[in-house]
């Protein structure tokens, strides 16, 4: 029998527990698998004394995570505590100083640190793998880093945060507003006590950074992402684009354009017949352009203690699988010195079509006023619609314009224009327009 790989856990939390109680029940089958057994033979957590379902007596433990990643009789080190800097950050930085393989679901390390850590595992010969650290489940990084080797990437877009899609889903489906849909997802458990990070797009941005480095061969730039999250969106947007036949989705997008690399996030209208916008509740699901493959879409459960230990589990199983003098694959997939500079597009150049939703004065004059301000700026119309106010009783109109293709720089100009008029009620919505098959 081949020697075992050992395996050390930091973190047995949601992601940490499901990993040792999976990585024992399934050990048979990894053994067949990889061709030599899987053993957990060090773990650290915070709480020595929480029960986490599994028996690990056999186990070192360790108070201190880094001293587990520099000292524990260990081939792999498992990072799953969570944050960009303090514990988690030094551990791993020892696990790769001491030459260990890592695999870690962290996100927000791997946006702010990545290339430095990718580095540190290339000088060290080590693997650094992450399945987990993007749509938790969903294949992603080794499809980009492997699967679509000669591909060229032109559009890079997804559901990457469970929280926004369940929230965005029941306003749709139950014709609930935002915030009592964000209460019932803090009950459920799909969003934290504080649901900042995710409802603002953060989350969604970590990902996509990691995404666009893999999708572009470009440096690791979680800076330059354009955000907008999903708190604005009321009942009025969602009944809009579905009469428009639209679904609102918290989109992560990364788009080579002819001015650099776009990266955004923000709340976008994606046609009801997509297979995008059949996306619902907590799945994630991402869709990679290319060259030589065309569309692509991977759709599955993107958070949850099991389906991210699967994707751990995936990872630790590649490394049981590779051998002594192994020539291990780069981290971002293409060594870190061809990995070229992040080239930015300004959103000003973005180009799109936009849906705005105006709330105005029932004045004379209000409309041929708005379609002044959208000629001026050379914004052809789709469609202009008139509706009753926002609320009974009430005088005011809400005016939803749709545009053709138009840059983000007129439709911001426009919009600037029409606020200055004096016609507005209430501050416009604007909401771009992706293209989805
Ligand atoms: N949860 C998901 O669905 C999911 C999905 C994808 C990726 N991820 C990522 O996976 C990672 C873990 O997430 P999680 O949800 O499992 O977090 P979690 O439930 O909060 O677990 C964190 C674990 O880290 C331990 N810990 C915290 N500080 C520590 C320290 N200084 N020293 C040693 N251990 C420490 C905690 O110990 P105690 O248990 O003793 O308090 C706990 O076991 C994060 O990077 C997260 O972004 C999570």
């Amino acid at each position: 029998m081949s020697e075992p790989l050992r395996v050390g856990i930091a973190g047995l939390g949601t992601v940490g527990a499901s990993v040792a109680r999976l990585l024992a029940s399934t050990q048979g089958e990894l053994r067949r698998q990889c061709g030599r057994p899987i053993e957990v033979t060090a773990v650290s957590a915070r709480n020595r004394k929480r029960d986490r379902g599994v028996d690990l007596s056999g186990a070192a433990w360790f108070d201190d995570p880094t001293e587990l990643a520099r000292k524990a009789d260990i081939d792999v080190f498992v990072e799953l505590i969570g944050g960009d800097e303090g514990p988690a950050l030094q551990a791993v930085r020892a696990a790769l100083e001491a030459g260990r393989h890592v695999v870690t679901a962290n996100k927000a390390l791997l946006a702010r640190h990545g290339l430095a850590l990718a580095e540190m595992a290339e000088k060290r010969g080590v693997l650094l793998n992450y399945e987990a650290a993007v749509a938790g489940g969903i294949p992603i990084i080794k499809t980009l880093r492997e699967a679509l080797a000669g591909n060229t990437i032109s559009r890079i877009f997804g559901i990457l945060n469970g929280t926004c899609n369940y929230i965005l889903t029941r306003m749709e489906a139950e014709g609930i507003a935002f915030d009592a849909c964000l209460k019932d997802a803090q009950r459920l458990g799909y969003a934290e006590a504080d649901p900042t990070f995710d409802i603002e797009g953060h989350d969604t941005a970590h990902k996509l950074a990691i995404l666009t480095s893999l999708a572009f061969g470009s440096r690791i730039a979680p800076n330059d992402i354009y955000m907008e999250g999903i708190s604005n969106i009321t009942q009025a947007d969602i009944r809009a684009a579905a009469e428009l036949g639209y679904r609102i989705k918290l989109l992560g997008v990364a788009q080579l354009t002819d001015s650099g690399i776009e990266q955004r996030v923000h709340p976008t209208m994606v046609p009801t017949a997509s297979v995008i916008a059949q996306v619902h509740g907590v799945t994630n699901a991402v869709a990679v352009e290319t060259d030589i493959l065309g569309e692509l879409l991977l759709s599955g459960p993107g958070a949850g203690g099991n389906a991210t230990a699967s994707a751990v589990i995936g990872d630790i199983a590649d490394i049981a699988k590779s051998r002594p003098g192994f020539q291990h694959g780069p981290v971002f997939g293409r060594p870190t010195k061809e990995l070229k500079p992040y080239r930015k597009a300004q959103m000003r150049s973005h180009e799109g079509g936009y849906f705005i939703r105006l709330t105005v004065h029932d004045r004379t004059g209000v409309f041929a006023a708005i379609a002044k301000r959208m000629a001026a700026n050379d914004i052809s119309l789709e469609s202009i619609v008139q509706h009753a106010g926002p609320s009974e009783g009430s005088s005011d109109k809400t005016v939803i314009l749709v545009t053709h293709e138009t840059t983000e720089a007129a439709v911001r100009k426009a919009v600037e224009g029409i606020t200055k008029d004096g016609h507005l009620v209430d501050k416009a919505q604007v909401i771009r327009i992706e293209r989805a098959a």
